[in-house]
């Protein structure tokens, strides 16, 4: 490494640490509550496995997986990458590193916190929302620090108009807000059936208003970067915007179908789930018709790879829930494990996809060098691809099977245990390979900050770390 690039590394580090901070440690939360996940799958094969240790039982491990996955890597990501776009969107700087810095490290306390409190059992004990309350407050001031930081760029902007990844964003941190403040703290003083509804309001919408605008917001940023190409329509991407904005807060009571909520309800979360297509079709439109004519830069680039294949498990993802959503296939299909292949497909396959190929992008620029090795990411890609694909299509065709099993009252219900362990077997090993494939991600970001360049030759595609 020539010596005025190591100035220009440091000097770039300084300049934005916030976003070197979330983006290293979410990475590194990434390969470690995966891994989580991958123990919990052998415990699925292997009921007995690690069963005397009490921090290592099946009802500890699987929220460390859920929040360290969902909250230390996508959220962490999502935050990183946010402090890295916008006051690139802005044409200025972030209003405020040195709170960006602050703000990360607190969050990432959080997460370790949670890592604690997880596999000590000491938990709220609703899905998803398995932090405590003390946990749940330190994600509530971080979040605010993170608006305030955002606003505060976006209001303080040299470019007069706002891309559309600004509106995403802006929407995203004040519908997080309140989504978390629902789903953590209020969902507290209401008992019974109604913490059921709240629950399932947070559980939905985590995905729908946290996690999908963030999603869409840094993919509506990168595809054109990537693909070199305008976007397609702006006009487009806003539609899809308040279709988002209106009908998600609806759809929560739809995982509790043939429950004991009001017909009504059931009815009109069904109504508002299959207006979900709406959004999805602007999605299709905008980032196939961004890239049409330019599939030759996908066929080279790691970045453009994780961001179709994402785009194309949101589309299925999307197209997947409205139909859940219809009593007749909710009958066969809730709460098997169909719905764990649907949302590894949404978290693992459309939104890590989408925060993978920012990652990709960004590091390089913050470590201002070239992406380490561009083979190894096009690798790291295919063997998530081809292991993600085998892992949520298992688990579709077990869960199918094992719904329509549940509904004949004569199987005895051990009986449907035992069918589904081949898909368990299956989705063990498929989970291997995206393992691997995100350990060598990690590998990759990490070296492009400490080793020297690869050695193999740079594609022309200028979209990684140009
Ligand atoms: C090696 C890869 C992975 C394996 C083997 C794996 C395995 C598992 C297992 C065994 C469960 C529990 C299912 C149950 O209790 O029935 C689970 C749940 C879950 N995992 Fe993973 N996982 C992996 C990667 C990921 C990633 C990368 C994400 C997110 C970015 C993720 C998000 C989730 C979520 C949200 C759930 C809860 C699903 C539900 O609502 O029931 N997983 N995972």
């Amino acid at each position: 490494m020539s010596h005025a690039m190591g100035i220009e590394r440091k000097r770039k580090l300084k300049e934005e640490p916030s976003s070197t901070i979330f983006l290293l440690s979410a990475a590194l939360f990434f390969i470690i509550t995966t891994l989580v996940g991958l123990l919990v799958a052998v415990k699925f094969v292997f009921p007995e496995f690690m069963g005397n240790v009490p921090q290592l039982t099946y009802g500890r491990l699987r929220p460390l997986h859920i929040n360290g996955v969902l909250f230390g890597w996508l959220l962490g990501a999502d935050m990183g990458l946010v402090f890295h776009l916008v006051p690139r969107l802005c044409g200025n700087k972030l209003w405020s590193e040195k709170l960006g810095v602050f703000t990360a490290v607190l969050f990432d306390l959080i997460i370790l916190g949670a890592v604690f409190t997880t596999t000590s059992g000491y938990t709220q004990g609703l899905e998803y929302a398995e932090l405590p309350l003390p946990l749940d407050v330190g994600v509530v001031v971080a979040w605010i620090l993170f608006g305030v930081n955002v606003f505060a760029t976006v209001w303080t902007r040299k470019h007069e108009k706002i891309y559309v990844s600004l509106w995403y964003i802006m929407g995203a941190v004040i519908w997080t807000a309140f989504v978390y403040l629902t789903g953590n703290i209020a969902v507290e003083f209401f008992p019974g059936v109604n913490q059921a509804n709240l629950n399932w309001f947070y559980v939905h919408n985590a995905v729908g208003l946290i996690f999908t605008p963030l999603g869409l917001g840094i993919a509506y940023y990168f595809i054109p970067k990537a693909a070199q190409a305008p976007l397609y329509s702006h006009r487009l991407s806003m539609v899809g915007f308040w279709s988002i904005a209106f009908i998600y807060v609806w759809t929560g009571a739809h995982h509790m179908l043939h429950g004991p909520i009001s017909q009504w309800l059931q009815t009109v979360s069904i109504l508002f789930s299959v207006m979900l297509v709406i959004p999805v079709w602007t999605v299709v439109l905008n980032f196939f018709g961004t890239v049409a004519g330019r599939w030759d830069h996908v066929r080279q680039d790691p970045v453009l790879k994780f961001l179709m294949a994402g785009t194309t498990f949101y589309v299925l993802t999307c197209f997947q829930g409205p139909m859940h959503s219809l009593r007749t296939v909710n009958a066969i299909v809730s709460k098997t494990d169909w719905i764990v292949g649907h949302a590894h497909m949404a978290v693992l396959g459309a939104f890590s996809f989408f925060a993978i190929a920012g990652a990709l992008y960004a590091i390089p620029l913050l470590a201002s060098r070239p992406l380490h090795s561009v083979k190894l990411a096009n690798q790291s890609f295919w063997l998530i691809f081809t292991g993600g694909l085998v892992f949520f299509g298992g688990l579709w065709i077990g869960g199918f099977m094992q719904g329509l099993q549940w509904n004949q009252w004569t199987i005895p219900f051990i009986d449907t245990v035992k069918f589904m362990r081949p898909f368990w077997i299956v989705r063990l090993f498929s989970g291997l390979f995206v393992y691997v494939g995100i350990f060598l991600v990690f590998y990759n970001l990490v070296r492009t900050f400490t080793g020297e360049p690869a050695t193999e030759r740079q594609p022309a595609v200028p979209a990684v770390g140009a």
